[in-house]
């Protein structure tokens, strides 16, 4: 019996058959389960895990040789092997006296080359050196990009805007976002800007990605037109003045008209959902807080890729942990989503950034070595979601407790809240931040726990509300929590333990988790349409679908969207 079939017959004979009330009862277990690194404490003791279990996982960690394989990728091991690329977002933040090696070449000084033009051009662009076309001062930033070029720079940009650095730091200055091809993206993002204090910085890996490509040539216009409506009419000085971009692509960004001076260049070896920590983030969130500050950010990062790939035991390396109990969960106990809870309103977007981190990465099943792998590390990606705590507590919570699938949780929080440093109130602001986390650990016990009908019934209450207010509690979850407050250096540390994880996680499982081949035919399928709805402009009915290969049914659903354009 191998090391998976030992934990599946583990989990199926003794941990599934035991309640997590029971497991919680016993004091020496419960104090083997946490662990700190850092300034961060990970507590799995409400995860259906035992002491035992955890040797277990030691041992299929040390029998898939798992650190060797980490130490491996952060050296520049062609890792992404359908795409024949190494895997080193690790690199754009590893310290500049180190080397990393890709193909014969030391890639670190590339790395701080871009991050140096970084510093340089966001310093002069804040400090008013840099100047609009009409010599006014960019106060905005509008960054067009999308996915991996667009959710973890919102993520981190909400996650420290509230932080009383991050506020005196961008005092004065705005910073939005355009992702959606929607042009009522495009209203929300540029409404009420000055178009002369505005730069826009066009993010895009590939700068093939339709959706950025036509935001950016809308917005292009729309400088242009407000320009025009000022009296310039100088195009090519309007566009370089305004227009920027971060891009693999420098031939592209060529053709558009951006100056190569304002091109940030990052390289294959990054990951688009894997380079917030690249110029991709890095330039847009310079702008917004300056460079020394996001640099902690870097950091933060660092200090977790150090962590992942040095502490070799399984029970104290924060990375590895989460991804083995995210492998546990899916693959030995079955469950099929994950709710990430952050107490904490300032990572209100990081749910959607771990969404496609996570989602993107091991939402598949094609195995990198088919024949190697056995049914336990078959790819089962949870599906993701989640809200801050306490909102999520009274929207889809009812579920978390008593619907009929257990969805395991995991909770971060914060021992210090934003709102105290800089408060005129701290002991206001510490009373109300101890109200919010009071949620979060009362709704990890009462996951936990639970109530059973004896409970109910001492409670006295009526006999046929009792089986309504049973809980059943045995439901799982997990709690971060920082000893600062959110800060740069944690956001840091945040997002590269959430792509570890994953990382662990797609190695157990034996996939590739850094391409994503399943976005590919949705974008063939769109253009086909996209060039019906073309040849069909002004007409609203039977359109022409010569050389659309559709069934009947998507043909009449098009028919029927140009129908309704059509005059009443
Ligand atoms: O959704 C597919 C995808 O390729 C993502 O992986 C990527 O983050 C996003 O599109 C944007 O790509 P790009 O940065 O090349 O515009």
């Amino acid at each position: 019996m191998d090391i998976q079939q030992k934990i599946a017959q583990y989990y199926e004979t003794v941990l599934s058959k035991t309640h997590l009330r029971t497991l919680l009862d016993n004091d020496e277990r419960n104090k083997h389960l946490v662990t700190q690194f850092d300034g961060i404490l990970l507590d799995y003791s409400h995860e259906k895990v035992d002491t035992e279990l955890i040797a277990q996982f030691q041992q299929l960690v040390d029998s898939t040789n798992l650190f060797e394989t980490l130490k491996d990728i952060q050296s520049g091991i062609k890792f992404n092997s359908t795409e024949n690329r190494a895997v080193l977002h690790t690199a754009l933040r590893t310290p500049e006296a180190q080397q990393v090696i890709v193909d014969g070449q030391n890639v670190i000084p590339d790395v701080y080359q871009i991050l140096d033009r970084v510093k340089t051009f966001t310093e002069s662009v804040r400090s008013g050196t840099f100047l609009g076309y009409t010599k006014k001062q960019l106060l905005n930033t509008v960054v067009i990009g999308i996915g991996g070029s667009y959710l973890g720079i919102e993520f981190i940009y909400e996650a420290l805007r509230t932080h009383h650095e991050g506020q005196l730091k961008s005092k004065g200055r705005q910073l939005r976002f355009l992702a959606n091809v929607d042009p009522v993206d495009t209203i929300r993002a540029l409404q009420n800007l000055n178009v002369e204090e505005t730069l826009f910085v066009i993010n895009s890996k590939t700068f093939t990605t339709a959706e950025t490509i036509m935001n950016a040539k809308v917005c292009r216009n729309w400088i242009l037109e407000q320009y025009k409506l000022l009296g310039h009419e100088n195009e090519k000085e309007i566009l370089e003045s305004h227009l920027t971009a971060v891009s693999t692509n420098l031939a592209e960004t060529g053709k558009f008209g951006i100056n190569e001076q304002r091109v940030f260049g990052f390289w294959d070896w990054v990951g688009g959902r894997y380079s917030v920590t690249s110029a991709i983030g890095v330039l847009p969130l310079s702008l917004q807080f300056g460079y020394d500050y996001i640099a902690q950010v870097l950091h933060g990062a660092h200090s977790i890729d150090q962590h992942l790939v040095n502490e070799k035991q399984v029970s104290k390396n924060l990375p590895v942990l989460l991804g083995l109990l995210g492998w546990y969960r899916a693959s030995i106990q079955k469950y099929q989503a994950l709710a990430l809870i952050p107490y904490a309103q300032c990572l209100l977007r990081f749910p959607a950034h771990v969404q496609q981190v996570h989602m993107e990465s091991n939402g598949k099943t094609a195995l990198v070595y088919p024949d190697k792998h056995e049914q336990y590390f078959k790819s089962a990606c949870p599906f993701i979601f989640g809200e801050p705590g306490t909102n999520s507590q009274h929207s889809f919570f009812q579920l978390i407790h008593q619907g009929s699938q257990v969805i395991p949780c995991e909770f971060i929080g914060y021992a210090k809240s934003q709102a105290e440093t800089g408060a005129s109130n701290p002991g206001a602001v510490r009373d109300q931040h101890d109200e919010l986390m009071s949620n979060y650990f009362a709704q990890v016990d009462a996951l936990a726990r639970g109530k059973t009908k004896e409970e109910v019934i001492a409670e006295g209450v009526k006999e046929e509300l009792q089986h309504h207010k049973v809980f059943p509690g045995d439901r799982c979850s997990l709690q971060i929590l920082f000893k600062n407050e959110a800060n740069p250096y944690n956001v840091g540390q945040l997002l590269a333990l959430y792509e570890h994880r994953v990382l662990v996680e797609g190695i157990l499982w034996g996939i590739n988790p850094f391409d994503q081949w399943g976005v590919e035919l949705g974008k063939v399928l769109a253009k086909n349409v996209r060039s019906v709805l073309l040849k069909n402009v002004d007409n609203h009915n039977n359109l022409d679908f010569t050389g659309f290969n559709a069934n009947s049914a998507t043909k009449n659903l098009i028919n029927h969207y140009r129908a309704f354009q059509g005059k009443q």
